[in-house]
């Protein structure tokens, strides 16, 4: 076979199997960039794929600093009307009625949780592969998690094992759109249905995301989102509950503004309706998060097409899996770019070596999740004297044995992220991602 035939994979691999040595100095250029992805691994004092910086996150511009000082100057620094401006906003890029602006993800999933009417005594089923404030929403409600292991295909709650999961005690199914794809909700919604349950979609990392044509966070009864510092839309600190049932969000919001009644706009100290909490978002998150909306479906936009031709690249790389999607996904929002790294593919490299090589040619990445469904804050939940006080024992025995997902902890223990600020950059960064995985992939028996 003349080598100039050969594929960029063919010829790496013929280099290191010995038989590159056909190739003259003259042809290699034919193969561009293959230089790069060969010789010496960067963790072994080779040349680094890439020594260049990423881009940074978050992103702030002049825009940002005068919305800021704008509110600063006004005095007037608690919710009001750039609070409003921005629920009325994000809730006409969400294609909803109505948007409830809140401290944060995690109060955003506490509250409409509640005010779906989920408390003690009730179950809910959940997906073990995602953030410990999306159990801490069941928890702190009174509520028991009921887990489903995940699809480790896709990271999602697998739909085919929550019907067994049901009981006459289950409310709600909380599907977790991880990584900022979605779950599959066609599925979710028809057992829903089946079961009188209710939808509380947790799309804290799902902004913009679509299942066929419709966004997350609009599919089931409530839909919430995170402002937090890390995220794709952010603030520092913030959330947001987002639905189309006008009495619903009346709920959410009186219950966040201490259980005065929605529409009540005087600072009255008497006529409450219900017990509530307050978790009001201040002017100044609405107004970073009024600027940073400006650049938000850009930036969505050159991270899935910078995602999807690194998936093109990475594809045939027999060490890594990317994260796949269910087919009714028509848009991923890539708060990570998620994969699985197979190690019995790469002479048993263990994850944590093959991360440490790739960080030593320049691309930053995470081990993502833990089994965090198995630490200890859900035991000692369990058996806090509340939870014994109303659970009986049958029943937080069934908590526990529902919390046995071997699926989620082999994917916990080979789940690779990229955060999205990699995603920001050009196609050619994502030829250095993949470079670099392939070099080390090419060179593995450098690594043992
Ligand atoms: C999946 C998921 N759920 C819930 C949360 C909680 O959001 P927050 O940190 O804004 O409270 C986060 C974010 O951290 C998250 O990623």
């Amino acid at each position: 076979m003349n080598s100039k035939n050969l594929s960029r994979r063919q010829f790496l691999a013929a280099a290191s199997a010995g038989t590159a040595a056909v190739v003259t100095a003259g042809q290699i250029p034919a193969f561009g960039d293959a230089g790069k992805k060969g010789g010496k691994l960067a963790v072994n004092g080779g040349k680094p794929v890439r020594t260049k910086a990423w881009p940074t996150w978050p992103i702030w511009e002049k825009e940002d600093e005068e919305r800021i000082f704008a509110v600063l100057r006004s005095g007037v620094w608690s919710r009001a009307a750039v609070v409003s401006e921005f629920e009325e906003k994000y809730a006409e890029m969400m294609g909803v009625k109505r948007c409830l602006a809140t401290t944060n993800g995690t109060h955003a999933l506490i509250v409409s949780l509640k005010m779906l009417g989920i408390g003690i005594g009730d179950e809910i089923i959940v997906g073990p592969y995602t953030f410990i404030a999306t159990f801490d929403s069941i928890m702190l409600n009174g509520a028991l998690p009921i887990f489903v292991d995940t699809d480790p295909e896709t990271f999602m709650i697998n739909p085919d094992k929550i019907e067994e999961k049901i009981t006459k005690n289950t409310k709600a199914i909380l599907p977790v759109h991880i990584l900022g794809a979605p779950a599959n909700m066609d599925r979710i919604n028809a057992i829903a249905k089946k079961h009188n349950l209710k939808v509380a979609e947790d799309a804290c990392q799902a902004w913009l995301a679509e299942w066929k044509g419709k966004k997350c966070g609009t599919l089931g009864d409530a839909g919430c989102f995170s402002f937090q510092n890390s995220k794709n839309l952010t603030c520092g600190e913030g959330g947001a509950i987002i639905g189309n049932d006008d009495e619903f969000m009346d709920r959410c919001h009186s219950f966040h503004n201490f259980g005065r009644p929605y529409g009540e706009t005087a600072l009255t100290l008497s006529g409450n309706i219900r017990l509530g909490t307050k978790c009001r978002m201040t002017e100044y998150q609405a107004a970073i998060l009024l600027a940073q909306m400006q650049r938000f479906e850009q930036q969505t936009k050159i991270r899935g097409e910078n995602a999807e031709y690194l998936t093109s690249r990475l594809k045939d790389i027999d060490c890594v899996i990317p994260m796949k999607f269910y087919e009714g996904v028509t848009r991923v929002a890539y708060h990570m770019y998620g994969l699985r790294y197979k190690k019995e593919a790469c002479n048993n490299v263990s994850r944590k070596k093959f991360l440490s090589a790739l960080s030593a040619e320049g691309i930053p990445s995470y081990t993502g999740y833990g089994a965090v469904n198995r630490d200890m804050w859900f035991e000692n939940t369990l058996n806090s004297p509340n939870f014994r006080k109303v659970y009986s024992k049958a029943q937080l025995d069934r908590c526990r044995q529902a919390n046995h997902c071997p699926e989620n902890d082999q994917l916990c223990e080979e789940s690779v992220w990229f955060f999205h600020n990699l995603l920001l950059g050009t196609k050619s960064d994502m030829d250095d991602i993949a470079d670099a995985i392939e070099k080390i992939y090419e060179n593995r028996d450098q690594l043992t």
